[in-house]
């Protein structure tokens, strides 16, 4: 079976950082609360002239750099997104013009909440399979701040804007398994699109939370079925970065030390569709991934959706 392997990565934070206490001008919260409940120290939030598209374009540019691949060998790109600028143009689109990638391969963004980036990845090699290009772009971009309810405490100062991005190329020796899925409704997590009178996130966040704290390990245990490796052949444990208390659960309810989950929720919040490939870039960037590692990468959130992908460094 034909695997994806992570070649190059990038990340775009806007430059704004926004603390704990300075989230007390909108809500009535404090930085022990948040803290103590998250795990998220700061996050970063657009200034005027920033956009979702503008995140990915950077992210990706970065990406393709690190790579090392000539874009002619692109065979598909695709945005993750719930917090799209507008419904067209695309985030992919946006990034096939203003980095002047080629035009005769799919551009489209895809949306399955904090799931998307997991979604992407498994629609990503279905092109791939079907192309005769080796490599994919995919990004995940998000600018929630704008579809934040400045008055709603129990979200405001959860998520966070940002956008990672990845380049993969298909590859016969690599591992790969993925599991994704859904129970629909709009009654835990709700988004409000373009034209909604209440163009917002609404959370109920106790209802979330246990979700993914069962969906999780069910993820990680489907793919190890699958792919026939154990917990202990992993060598990074990379879930959606939504709540410091989600990962730590995690890790204990398997039994695996903290320290093979990687975590960087203090500094950017929940970034949804962004939060796993930011947290890859940053592991890149760290040196913490070797060639040859295995990667298990976990999603979960509006939907609800969950996804999950083994992948390799
Ligand atoms: O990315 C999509 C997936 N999203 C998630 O995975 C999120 C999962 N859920 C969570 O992370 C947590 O449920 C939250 C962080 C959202 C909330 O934490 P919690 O421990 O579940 O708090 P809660 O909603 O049960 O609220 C507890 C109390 C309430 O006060 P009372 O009713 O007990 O007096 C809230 O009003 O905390 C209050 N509260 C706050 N207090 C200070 C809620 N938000 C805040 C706040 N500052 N920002």
């Amino acid at each position: 079976m034909k695997g994806l392997k992570i070649l190059g990565t990038g990340r775009c934070l806007p430059d704004k950082v926004v603390t704990n206490d300075d989230m007390r001008a909108f809500v009535d919260t404090s930085d022990e609360w948040i803290r103590t409940r998250t795990g998220i120290q700061t996050r970063h939030f657009c200034a005027e002239g920033e956009s979702t598209a503008s995140l990915g374009v950077k992210a990706a540019r970065l990406a393709l750099e690190r790579a090392g691949i000539s874009p002619e060998d692109l065979g598909a790109c695709v945005g993750c997104t719930c917090s799209a600028d507008s419904a067209a143009p695309t985030v992919a689109s946006t990034i096939q013009r203003d980095l002047g990638l080629p035009k005769h391969i799919p551009y489209f963004d895809l949306n399955a909440g904090c799931s998307g980036f997991l979604y992407g990845l498994h629609v990503t090699r279905g092109l791939l399979l079907q192309s005769d290009k080796p490599y994919a772009l995919l990004v995940g971009a998000e600018t929630l701040s704008r579809v934040m309810n400045f008055q709603d405490r129990g979200t405001c100062v959860i998520f966070g804007d940002g956008a990672g991005a990845v380049v993969v190329k298909l590859e016969e020796e690599a591992p790969y398994a993925y599991t994704l899925g859904a129970e629909g409704g709009d009654d835990v997590i709700y988004i409000g699109g373009y034209g909604s009178k209440e163009p917002y996130i609404h959370m109920e966040g106790q209802k979330t939370f246990r979700f993914a704290v069962e969906m999780v390990p069910w993820c990680i245990h489907e793919l190890l079925g699958q792919s026939g490796l154990k917990l202990e052949d992993i060598d990074w444990f990379v879930l959606h970065q939504a709540n410091k208390r989600i990962i730590d659960h995690v890790a204990k309810k398997l039994g695996m030390p903290g320290e093979r989950f990687y975590q960087n929720i203090a500094h950017y919040g929940n970034t949804s569709a962004a939060s796993i490939p930011i947290a890859l870039d940053e592991m890149a960037e760290q040196g913490l991934l070797k060639r040859g590692q295995k990667l298990l990468c976990v999603g979960f959130g509006a939907g609800l959706t969950w996804g999950g992908a083994l992948l390799e460094w």
